[in-house]
């Protein structure tokens, strides 16, 4: 299957090259862990560096306030827009859906006359305004996720995890079971201060890296560093260290 880079090169190598094509990603996280910058980094780079037009799908922020998180992340989304390589959707849960299930519909429209080849959904959780019937939302999902696969848009779909550290939770009304990727974000505590760490949790037909990295959000955009070592329970939020490094720094004293 084709590649599609995401273009954050760190990431992409967790991925081994790439999402496959016309696949949907999920990128799960906390308040602030990362998700829309990574979103954003996906869209940006994928039309200065791919030539893969975007669509942003947006529930909650203006586009003025994407524009601008955009921007300190060194991407100029209103130029994209003039340029008509991206398309920017800020609507309500209920037409976005409106508009995918109607065949032939604006939904179709767009995405032929943008020649839109990537999509982000930020976030997936105000979805869940549309129904309180788990069964209901699950097909509405579908119905987006069709959409997506019928015209072999590559997504990523955020969605935010409410504790800020915590467990991982078995997912709300299924979308990790159809997502072919899940990428997890964690805030971690470690030494006082809160760092953040990415996890490949699945990626379908592909292999990937199962190491816990920390990374970061620059004005360049994310940066991916190496895996946090020494340290257990990345994924509780509060590591302590491995049994290894303890008995490293107890061998240390003794000689
Ligand atoms: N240009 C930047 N330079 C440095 N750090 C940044 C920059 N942009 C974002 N950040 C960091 O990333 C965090 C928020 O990132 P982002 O908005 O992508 O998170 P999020 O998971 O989408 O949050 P939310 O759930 O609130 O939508 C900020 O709190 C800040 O720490
Ligand atoms: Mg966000």
């Amino acid at each position: 299957m084709e590649r599609v880079k995401t273009g954050i090169t760190s990431l992409d190598e967790m991925l081994s090259g790439g999402l496959l094509k016309g696949t949907v990603c999920l990128v799960k996280g906390a308040p602030g862990s990362g998700k829309t910058s990574i979103g954003l980094e996906f869209i940006s780079r994928g039309i200065e560096e791919f030539s893969e037009n975007g669509l942003i799908v947006t529930f909650e922020h203006f586009p003025q306030q994407i524009y601008r998180d955009a921007l300190s992340l060194g991407f100029d989304l209103k130029t994209y827009e003039e340029e008509k390589k991206l398309k920017i959707l800020f609507t309500s849960p209920s037409l976005f859906i409106q508009l995918i299930e109607e065949a032939d519909g604006e939904f179709d429209e767009i995405v032929s006359k943008y020649e839109i080849k990537r999509c982000l959904i930020d976030s997936i959780n105000h979805l869940e305004t549309l129904s309180p019937d788990p069964k209901i939302l699950r097909e509405k999902i579908y119905s987006f996720v069709n959409a997506i696969k019928r015209h072999e848009i590559t997504s990523m779909v955020t969605q935010e995890d409410l504790s800020l550290t915590g467990e991982l939770k078995a997912i709300e009304y299924g979308i990790s079971y159809i997502a072919d990727t899940l990428i997890q974000l964690r805030f971690v505590e470690i030494e006082s201060s809160l760092e953040k760490a990415i996890l490949i949790v699945k990626q379908r037909a592909s292999g990937h890296d199962k190491k816990i990295r920390k990374f970061e959000i620059t004005k360049e955009g994310v940066k991916i560093e190496k895996e946090f070592k020494g340290l257990e329970g990345i994924l509780s939020g509060s590591p302590t260290k491995s049994i290894l490094e303890k008995f490293t720094e107890i061998k240390d004293k003794i000689i």
